[in-house]
């Protein structure tokens, strides 16, 4: 049974000591067993947060409209779920585009691919992986992460890896759950407590993907929602015809 330790934590600072700091997260096993239990009551559970006034679907489209995807593109979506993100991803890159789902868990790939029946979408394929050792393919243009890449201890090395694999002009959008620098300790406990059962613990803020989105890309934006615990990270590769100072809601931090 999933168990969330808490050992060791300094609940002042939201820190761990650094030998515990791998040893909190959950391994692939662990991860994968919780979301095989969660799968089919995923998507219902993930809605219930919008009580709190988590807005959910409101990131997600900020996230898939900061890929600033085009028809006919190549998308990859790492840690893709239950294919949650696919109807946005699909109104960006129409029929003739291609959606690769890529998630350590079959059984929530099982429920990415009911809803891709269901919609009669010809376009998506699966890969059941550890986003680790996933290789992209060519002519990949957008890269997504949602609720997904923290739970990845080696985000830094994916991270590199999409900035190697994108072409010219493409993005790597991410987003993800953080620690809230202006929010206060009892918020943020209950923010983990809450979200605890999709295997979320404090030592996963000691994580920050979008610093190593920073170093490994020439250009970056940045937004936080719902107190500063969420973040929206972009990166894209630099092209030399279309100036990617021309996407609207970008803010430029590099
Ligand atoms: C919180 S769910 C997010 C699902 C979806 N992206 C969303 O926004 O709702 C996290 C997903 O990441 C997957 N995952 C976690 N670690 C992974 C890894 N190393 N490689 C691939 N998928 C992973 C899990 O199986 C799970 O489906």
């Amino acid at each position: 049974m999933f168990k969330i330790r808490y050992e060791g934590i300094d609940w002042r600072t939201h820190t761990t000591p650094e030998k515990e700091h791998d040893g909190m997260a959950l391994s692939r096993e662990r991860i994968r067993d919780l979301y095989r239990v969660r799968a089919k009551r995923y998507d219902l559970t993930a809605n219930l947060y919008y009580l709190i006034g988590f807005r959910e679907k409101h990131y997600r489209q900020r996230a898939v409209a900061a890929l600033d995807l085009r028809e006919g593109d190549v998308v990859v979506e790492l840690g893709c779920g239950t294919g949650i993100n696919f109807p946005l991803l699909q109104r960006r890159v129409g029929p003739e585009g291609r959606i690769i789902g890529v998630d350590l868990t079959d059984r929530m790939l099982d429920q990415a691919k009911d809803r891709t029946a269901r919609h009669d979408w010809r376009n998506v394929e699966f890969v059941q992986a550890d986003a680790a050792t996933f290789t992209f393919p060519q002519g990949t243009r957008g890269i997504l992460s949602t609720f997904a890449l923290t739970m990845m201890p080696e985000y830094d090395r994916i991270i590199r890896k999409a900035r190697e694999a994108l072409s010219s002009g493409g993005w790597l959008a991410v987003l993800d759950l953080k620690k809230s620098a202006q929010a206060p300790l009892w918020m943020t406990r209950a923010m983990v407590r809450i979200t605890s059962p999709f295997g979320v613990s404090l030592d996963l803020a000691e994580r920050h993907p979008w610093e190593s989105i920073e170093r490994h890309f020439e250009k970056t934006s940045f937004e936080e929602f719902f107190f500063g615990y969420v973040y929206l990270s972009a990166g894209t590769v630099q092209e030399s015809k279309i100036s990617a100072t021309s996407r609207p809601n970008v803010t430029d931090i590099a």
